[in-house]
């Protein structure tokens, strides 16, 4: 088994960091599109056969330190009684919880009941690829509020954050649900052999430094004290005005964007495992230049507590070449003095 990953979120040496990157099963791969011609995006989150083949393409191509199970944050919503649609273009929708009525009418599933696919698909991971760490995840609370709330993406999520305000009480309520499924979402797959989980606060960055203390930290933190099983990282997009609050969720490791120096992050967080934090768009520039910043964060990560991946998913028509380039440069660097 490639322990890398293990060894890292411990922080112990590794002969060099590993490297897997966030959406790195998607639309940028020819073989994930063909396998999107036979099917929707939702039949590959409920399907463990056709989440498995995802899963295993980028591991297959770039021979990457960690698969990452492939699902979406957005079918915990669907579980506590919601539709959510990812067809249409646009982004996907969620049919909105908006009045006291709404947020009563949510359910509190059973996890291994609702939502078995990402489990399952772990499972059969390891029997296919006993090599191979693999990671789960889920959305974070706030970041699954905001989706919610507002019902479909949203640049500003000001419905949300009004909904926040408006209703606190009401808000918290929503917030502790979706942290005890999540918190058990995660667990079951660490019962079911995952390396680590992934908690993806990705709109976390949209709160006031008070609004994140105040709502999705405590939610975040609540989500994570329900994980026994295996180490959890914690990401957010825009995590430079919170980075003195990141280690109180209970995280073994802090996922962080490219926006914050990869050194002077690490000083401030003391220290804990970071992962991160290149540019996506990096992956578009010529690949001398791809190197070039690869070995910059990986110098800035100083070989020992750092996962290498990219600061927020990768996109779409993100260029092949610069994966490749990319991964082969972190698997290049070898410990200088
Ligand atoms: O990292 C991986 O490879 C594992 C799979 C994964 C997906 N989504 C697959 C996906 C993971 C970890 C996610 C997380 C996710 N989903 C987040 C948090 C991380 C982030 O990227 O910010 C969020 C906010 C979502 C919600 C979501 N799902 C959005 C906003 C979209 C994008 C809509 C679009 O078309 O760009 C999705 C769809 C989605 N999730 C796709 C994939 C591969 C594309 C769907 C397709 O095949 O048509």
């Amino acid at each position: 088994m490639n322990d890398r990953i293990a060894r890292t979120l411990r922080n112990e040496p590794t002969d060099r960091p590993p490297v897997w990157f966030m959406r790195q099963a998607g639309r940028y791969l020819p073989e994930y599109r063909e396998v999107r011609k036979r099917a929707t995006f939702l039949d590959l989150c409920h399907n463990p056969d056709l989440a498995l083949e995802v899963t295993l393409q980028p591991i297959d191509r770039f021979g990457l330190d960690a698969a990452i199970v492939f699902s979406d944050i957005l079918v915990v919503l669907e579980a506590m009684g919601r539709t959510v649609t990812f067809e249409g273009g646009g982004g996907p929708k969620v049919d909105p919880v908006r009045t006291s009525a709404d947020v009563h009418a949510l359910l509190r599933p059973d996890v291994n009941q609702a939502l078995p696919w990402a489990a399952e698909t772990i499972r059969r991971f390891r029997a296919a690829r006993p090599d191979v760490p693999i990671l789960g995840f889920a959305g974070a609370p706030f970041t699954l509020l905001c989706y919610l709330i507002e019902g479909s993406g949203s640049r500003e999520w000001t419905v949300a954050k009004r909904f926040l305000w408006q209703e606190p009480a009401l808000a918290t309520k929503v917030l502790d649900l979706l942290a005890d499924i999540v918190g058990d979402l995660l667990e079951a797959q660490g019962q079911a052999g995952a390396a680590a989980v992934q908690m993806f606060d990705t709109w976390a960055g949209a709160l006031t430094p008070e609004d994140y203390v105040r709502f999705a930290l405590p939610a975040a933190t609540r989500a994570f004290a329900r994980v026994k099983s295996a180490p959890r990282i914690y990401y957010t997009k825009d995590s430079a005005p919170f980075l003195d609050h990141l280690k109180s969720t209970g995280a073994d490791c802090i996922g962080l964007d490219w926006r914050v120096e990869l050194g002077a992050a690490r000083k401030r967080l003391g220290d804990i495992p970071v992962q991160g934090n290149m540019d996506p768009a990096l992956l578009y520039a010529p690949p001398d230049e791809i190197r070039r910043r690869v070995r910059g964060i990986l110098d800035a990560g100083g070989g020992r507590g750092h996962v290498f991946n990219l600061g927020h998913g990768i996109q779409p028509d993100a260029p092949i070449t610069g994966v490749e380039a990319m991964v082969d440069e972190v698997k290049k660097w070898s410990a200088r003095s």
